[in-house]
């Protein structure tokens, strides 16, 4: 399987990303113009026969979301890039941003029209101050467009500072309106409240190009990629023992094995050159054993069926001398240090978790962590606390990664 390129600007490209002649060359300047003159009833209806679904990491069917904050009383609506990306193993948004600016903002200013909102804003990873100016730039293409402006949307970039749970979409919010990244209870959810406790749709970055890309094509184009369930393509972010590590797109329904050997993907294990274990989907991903990653296509419910999520597309690759022991602990002191605090079976819980990792308990105390692990899960208020224990119990699901921890 070779690489595909959609999301991401052919190879041979030489324009400038954020440049007038890159609008047109990606179809963006029609798709703006093409979607801006729709009902935002027929936008939505686009946007949900796609089967377009969050990219984010919790895969919520981005029709749905439009179509609830379109419907939602308020005549004030906002609308939210998350650019945050500060999830392990992660780095597809900031290689899209660079890559192909515009294409995150088409789909910004579509669904700003879409629900009714006159006011948008980009939150940025802190750390990534170059992806900031070029936004900045990509912006003030759209405005000299036309598409950005008083009598449009207006565009604002808010920069992050650093921590993990400010990605998290009512975390954010509160960082916007500047006060602690603190997560909120839901209900009520964004799509009534939001920020400023208004309706507001928030996406990820790649969630967004995806509407830019079926904009510019059309419903045809769009679903040529990927499964009857999962349709289009998929950015994963490869890292650990991989020869090729990197931001790679590829079908949804690609084998997983396929994507870590094919010349034009990882090009193999390093390292041993032996699999020892993947971990799918970041810090609160699952790790998956190399009879699994050999079995199982990269789509939403074959990896469901094993107990295990896409989430944001990172895959990290360990070969066989790695002790999974030495990684879930550091993942454990990840989850201690990012927890915001503010409620007890995540604040108290990941600490616990840390403190028995760090004394070679794995898999002397299954059953204490098995049951913390479910507390935590049912009672945290956000989605830090109740994925925390995910990867950790995943391995207790796969005794035969033991002999690595
Ligand atoms: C702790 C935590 C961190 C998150 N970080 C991000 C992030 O950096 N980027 C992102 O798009 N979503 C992140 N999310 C998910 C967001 O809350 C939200 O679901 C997402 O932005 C919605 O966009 P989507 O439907 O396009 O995926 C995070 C969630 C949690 C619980
Ligand atoms: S689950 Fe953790 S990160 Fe989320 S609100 Fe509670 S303490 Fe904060």
């Amino acid at each position: 399987m070779n690489e595909v390129r959609r999301l991401l600007p052919g190879k041979q490209t030489s324009s400038s990303p954020i440049s007038k002649e890159r609008l047109v060359e990606r179809g963006f300047d029609r798709a703006l113009d093409y979607a801006l003159a729709l009902e935002p009833e027929e936008i939505i209806s686009t946007v949900t026969k796609s089967g377009i679904k969050g990219r984010g990491g919790a895969a919520f069917p981005t029709g749905v979301k439009w179509s609830s904050v379109s419907k939602a009383e308020g005549s004030v609506k906002y609308v939210v890039m998350n650019a945050d990306e500060s999830e392990l193993g992660t780095f597809k948004d900031r290689v899209l941003l660079e890559e192909d600016p515009l294409g995150a903002l088409v789909g910004l200013v579509i669904g700003a029209h879409a629900v009714g909102a006159k006011k948008a804003y980009c939150y940025i990873r802190g750390e990534y101050r170059e992806v900031e100016q070029t936004l900045a730039r990509a912006i003030e293409t759209l405005r000299h467009g036309g598409w950005v402006g008083p009598h449009g949307v207006e565009i604002e970039i808010r920069r992050g500072a650093g921590a993990y749970i400010a990605g998290e979409e009512t975390a954010l919010f509160n960082s916007i309106e500047g006060k602690r990244p603190e997560p909120r209870v839901k209900p009520p959810f964004p799509t009534t409240k939001g920020l400023w406790a208004s309706p507001t749709l928030i996406q990820n970055v790649e969630t967004l190009a995806n509407v830019a890309i079926l904009f510019a094509h059309d419903l045809h184009w769009f679903t040529a990629y990927g499964t009857q369930d999962t349709v289009g393509t998929k950015l994963v972010g490869l890292s650990g023992h991989i020869r090729r590590p990197g931001v790679y797109e590829v079908p949804f329904g690609t084998p997983m094995q396929e994507i870590l050997d094919a010349p034009e993907l990882g090009g193999t294990v390093s390292g041993s050159g032996r699999l020892g274990a993947v971990l799918l989907g970041g810090a609160a991903g699952t790790f998956l054993t190399p009879q699994e990653v050999k079995n199982t296509v990269l789509d939403y419910p074959s990896l469901g069926a094993i107990g295990a999520s896409i989430g944001s597309g990172a895959i990290m690759v360990f070969d066989d001398t790695v002790n999974l022991e030495w990684v879930v602990t550091k993942l454990a002191r990840f989850f201690a240090e990012e927890s915001c605090g503010q409620c007890v079976p995540c604040r108290i819980g990941t600490k616990r978790i840390l403190e028995m990792m760090e004394t070679g308990e794995l898999w002397t105390r299954t059953s204490d962590l098995r049951a913390l692990g479910q507390a935590m899960k049912d009672a945290s208020i956000c989605g830090l606390g109740q994925t925390a224990p995910v990867a950790l119990l995943s391995i207790l699901e796969r005794p035969e990664l033991r002999h690595h921890a």
